[in-house]
C-alpha cells in the first residue's frame, strides 16, 4: 500500500487543503529520517533525488532502499526525480523504479518543452504507475545542475500552462510564480499569488485533475507557505534547508567532538536534526495525520 505515484496522493491534498512535503534527500541518513518523522506523524510523503545524488548513489540501489522502506511504512510513500534535463536519464530512473519523475525542460523554448515533456510522459505512463511533473517558467536559482539568473528567470504564462499541461499530458505541474531554489537574498521575496490563482483555476476550476507544485521551500515564511497552499500548491519542494542542516549537524557534532572517532554518533546527530527539521515542514504543509 505504500508505494505509490504522487498524482493520486496530491490530489487528495488539493481537495482537503494541505501539502505534501517533498524534501530532497543526498545521503541515506536523511533518507530514513525523513521516512521515520513522516511515519511518526502520519503523514504522506514524496522522497526526492536531483540527478547528481541519484546518479552517485545509483538509481536502481536507491529504488530499491526506496522500496524496502515504503513496502514496511504505514503511510504512502514516492520516489521522485527532481529537475532533469535529459530525457534520457528520466527514462533510466522510471525503469529503475522511481515513482515520479520531473523532466525540467523549462529552459528550452515552449514547443521543445512540450515535446521533450511528452516523451517523457509517455514513457512513464507506458510503464505505468508513474507520475510525471512538468514545469513551465523558469525558477531561478541553483537546483543540483541547473542554474537561473534571475533577470533570466520567466514567470509562467496561465494561457501557456492550459496548452502545456493539455499537450505534455503530464500528471503535476509546476508554475513558475517567483519563488526561487537556495537561500533567498530578501525576508518577503516577490512572488506572484495572483498568478498562481489564476493558473489553479483556468486548470483545476472544474475539479482538481493537475496538482500543482510550489518549488523553492526553503526560506518562505510559514505565513507564504500557508498562503501558497491555500491557492493549490499541494507538493511542496524543500532542499536546501535539509542540506543545510546535514552539513551543520555534521560539523557541530565534529567540532564539538574533536577527539572522539565515532561516524554513528555523527549519523545520531545529523539524524536529529534533520527529524527536526522535516517536522516544523509537515507541521506547517499541515499533512501530520493525512496518512
Ligand atoms: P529549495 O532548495 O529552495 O528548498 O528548493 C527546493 C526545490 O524546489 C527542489 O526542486
Amino acid at each position: 500500500m505504500a508505494i505509490v505515484d504522487a498524482k493520486e496522493m496530491l490530489i487528495k491534498a488539493t481537495e482537503e487543503n494541505y501539502a505534501v512535503g517533498a524534501f530532497n534527500i543526498t545521503n541515506l541518513i536523511q533518507m530514513e529520517a525523513v521516512v521515520d518523522t513522516a511515519v511518526r506523524m502520519k503523514a504522506p510523503l514524496i522522497i526526492q533525488t536531483s540527478v547528481t545524488p541519484s546518479k552517485f548513489l545509483n538509481a536502481k540501489v536507491l529504488a530499491n532502499i526506496y522500496k524496502t522502506m515504503a513496502e514496511s511504512a504505514p503511510i504512502p510513500i514516492c520516489l521522485h526525480l527532481d529537475h532533469c534535463t535529459d530525457v534520457e536519464y528520466c527514462k533510466t530512473c522510471a525503469d529503475a523504479g522511481y515513482t515520479n519523475i520531473m523532466i525540467d525542460a523549462s529552459k528550452q523554448d515552449f514547443k521543445n518543452n512540450i515535446r521533450q515533456t511528452r516523451e517523457v510522459s509517455d514513457y512513464c505512463h507506458g510503464i505505468g504507475g508513474i507520475s510525471v511533473e512538468g514545469e513551465l517558467g523558469t525558477v531561478s536559482g541553483v537546483e543540483d545542475q541547473i542554474k537561473v539568473a534571475q533577470d533570466e528567470a520567466a514567470l509562467c504564462d496561465p494561457e501557456q500552462a492550459l496548452e502545456f499541461v493539455a499537450k505534455t499530458r503530464i500528471d503535476i505541474f509546476a508554475p513558475a510564480i517567483g519563488t526561487a531554489h537556495g537561500v533567498y537574498k530578501t525576508k518577503n521575496p516577490k512572488l506572484d499569488f495572483d498568478r498562481m490563482e489564476k493558473i489553479f483555476k483556468l486548470i483545476n476550476g472544474k475539479g482538481v485533475k493537475m496538482p500543482l507544485v510550489v518549488h523553492g521551500g526553503t526560506g518562505l515564511q510559514p505565513d507564504v507557505v500557508k498562503r501558497l497552499v491555500s491557492l493549490g500548491g499541494s507538493k511542496f519542494n524543500v532542499s536546501t534547508d535539509l542540506k543545510h542542516v546535514l552539513i551543520d549537524a555534521t560539523y557541530g557534532y565534529i567540532t564539538s567532538h574533536r577527539e572522539e572517532y565515532n561516524p554513528g554518533k555523527i549519523d545520531i546527530a545529523v539524524r536529529e536534526a534533520i527529524m527536526a527539521k522535516i517536522e516544523y515542514w509537515i507541521d506547517l504543509l499541515g499533512s501530520a495525520g493525512k496518512a
